[in-house]
């Protein structure tokens, strides 16, 4: 992986504010964007900004080209075996509620989630609940490191029994980095007749997915994440499953035919994308996997974990200092959640961007029902990608030991 290259392709860092460069370490929320993904985005705006799957003419073929390519490279992408199996969103938690409306869950069904979910996976269950009369069943993580309890969601799958019909959990934690069992929850969720999803907005932009490894029957995630374009998201399901979902959202192209009292749905993916799509999100998004693919993706990971481990061994000394969830950074992959006592996260993020351009999140990262349980107001958030470098690690952390001695 050439992490020179990979910077030189990315305008945002070619900036500099008060004469020093840019440290973005905030991609958890958002990462930047190459060049060669914003040009893909331009080419359908100036060389053929028709609708897909609609009109016949030039136009329309070749928006409809790029756009069935853009669902088979995306089905690559995760290892799913038919390009039908992906469906394009808006984002992850237009993923997410797409399972939750149309998977027919009745009163006394039950849905298992983890208590460190993002409020996309927390609140379709939350209202379904609710409204529909459906279990939300919460499997809290191990007291001691956070981690997750399989030995807790075993029992609570076998005494939820066949009333257990979801089991709905992130697969890497926009909270703390920290990554879930997820074979391990697929397989005990299968052993007892339930499928799952996987809220992977956090995984799949930072390493390899392989749905058909994991089995897993849904995978949401978002394009922003990956060095995509904002406001396009894949859910991924099984054929089998999603040809059992009712679209929730309905209209424009999910129908073959309509009279004024029925209608026949069109079969997946067209029966869940109801209107005019974001065309060139989705040929960005393709983009933004052979970008992906094409600069050392595999090894993205190892590399975040790597400037992980310089920045936590680096501020570790720092007093009054605690990172969430587990203390090895080769748990939380590219995530350094942390408190110092007696700032406020916010008073941190500020001191960082106004003193060396250094970006992070602060506040509850919508993962409120998490610091509420918890106690924890919020954390200051550094979230790392495959463009950042040691010196930029090295650097957060000097800054951070000066703004520390302010506490
Ligand atoms: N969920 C995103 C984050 O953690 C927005 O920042």
């Amino acid at each position: 992986m050439d992490v020179e290259k990979i910077r030189a392709d990315i305008p945002a860092l070619q900036q500099k504010f008060n004469g020093k460069p840019v440290i973005y370490f905030d991609n958890a929320c958002m990462s930047l964007r190459p060049r060669q993904m914003v040009e893909a985005m331009d080419e359908y705006y100036y060389k053929y900004p028709g609708c897909a799957g609609r009109s016949i003419h030039k136009f329309g073929t070749m928006v409809t080209d790029k756009y069935d390519a853009a669902r088979k490279r995306m089905a690559k992408f995760i290892g799913a075996k038919d390009e039908r199996e992906i469906v394009f969103t808006r984002n992850t938690t237009e993923g997410i509620n797409i399972v939750a409306q149309s998977f027919g869950l009745q009163k006394g069904d039950a849905v298992i989630t983890s208590d460190r979910e993002h409020n996309s996976n927390l609140l379709p269950w939350q209202v379904l609940a609710k409204r529909a009369g459906i279990e939300h069943s919460i499997v809290y993580s191990n007291e001691s490191d956070g981690t997750f309890d399989l030995g807790e969601f075993e029992r609570r799958v076998k005494m939820l029994g066949d009333r257990l019909k979801l089991v709905s959990v992130v697969h890497t934690s926009n909270l703390d980095g920290y990554t879930l069992p997820a074979k391990e929850i697929i397989d005990i969720s299968h052993s007892a007749g339930a499928l799952v999803m996987l809220d992977g907005a956090q995984s799949v932009p930072h390493k390899r997915i392989d749905v058909r490894k994991l089995d897993a029957d849904f995978l949401a995630f978002s394009g922003h994440k990956m060095m995509g374009p904002s406001g396009i998201g894949v859910l991924y399901g099984k054929y089998e499953q999603l040809d059992k979902l009712q679209p929730f959202l309905v209209g424009g192209d999910t129908v073959q035919d309509t009279t004024y009292d029925t209608c026949i749905f069109l079969h997946p993916p067209e029966r869940f994308e109801a209107g005019l799509q974001n065309y060139a999100g989705a040929i960005g998004l393709a983009a933004a996997a052979d970008y992906l693919d094409g600069h050392g993706f595999d090894e993205a990971e190892k590399h975040e974990i790597e400037l992980n481990r310089v920045i936590t061994d680096g501020i570790s000394g720092i007093k009054g200092l605690t990172i969430l969830g587990p203390q090895d950074p080769k748990l939380r992959s590219g995530v350094i959640s942390f408190n110092i006592e007696g700032m406020f996260p916010h008073d941190i993020a500020i001191m960082l961007d106004d003193t060396a351009n250094i970006m992070i999140r602060s506040g509850a990262h919508c993962v409120h029902s998490w610091f509420n349980a918890h106690v924890i107001r919020g954390s200051a958030r550094a979230s790392l990608y495959m463009y950042n470098t040691k010196d930029e690690a090295s650097t957060f952390v000097e800054k951070l030991k000066e703004i520390a001695k302010l506490a």
